[in-house]
């Protein structure tokens, strides 16, 4: 799918643990907004929604959880378990969150400020959007 793009975040390895860094040139955007998910039952859901103009990395920086994408012609599911491995979501793209494993954390990295009229959260007006633009 067009729209997604799995990265690879570098790693300095060390037997006293690991690091790993992200540098502005491993992303398209200039980072305004961090936040994360912690805590999250297993049996909960989330995302739903798609943004017009935010870009999102997605890093799981502990644990494991499914992301379902959609972009109004194919639906693709990616499993974020590595800590070095980060899934970019571009505009235009719905996003579910799943099957979180027991202290999963997921980080999210954002292009923008949190706006709420960027958010397109029904699938049908979804649907619309990218069938028009
Ligand atoms: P929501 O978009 O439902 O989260 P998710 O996509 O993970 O399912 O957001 C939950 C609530 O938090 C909602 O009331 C909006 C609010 N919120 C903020 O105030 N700032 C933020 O940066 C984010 C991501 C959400």
């Amino acid at each position: 799918m067009k729209n997604i793009e799995l990265i690879e975040i570098p790693k300095i390895s060390d037997p006293r643990g690991n690091l790993a860094v992200i540098e502005k040139d491993i992303l398209p955007f200039k980072i305004q907004r961090v936040y994360y998910l912690f805590d999250v039952p297993s049996d909960s859901y989330r995302g739903g929604h798609a943004h017009k103009e935010l870009y999102q990395f997605l890093i799981p920086l502990a644990g494991s959880f499914d992301v379902v994408l959609k972009d109004g012609i194919t639906e693709e599911k990616i499993m974020l378990n590595k800590p070095t491995k980060g899934l970019l979501i571009k505009p235009g793209v719905w996003r579910e969150l799943a099957n979180f494993s027991s202290g999963s954390v997921c980080l999210v990295l954002a292009s923008e400020v949190y706006f709420e009229a960027d958010y397109i959260r029904d699938y049908q007006e979804f649907l619309s959007y990218v069938k028009n633009n």
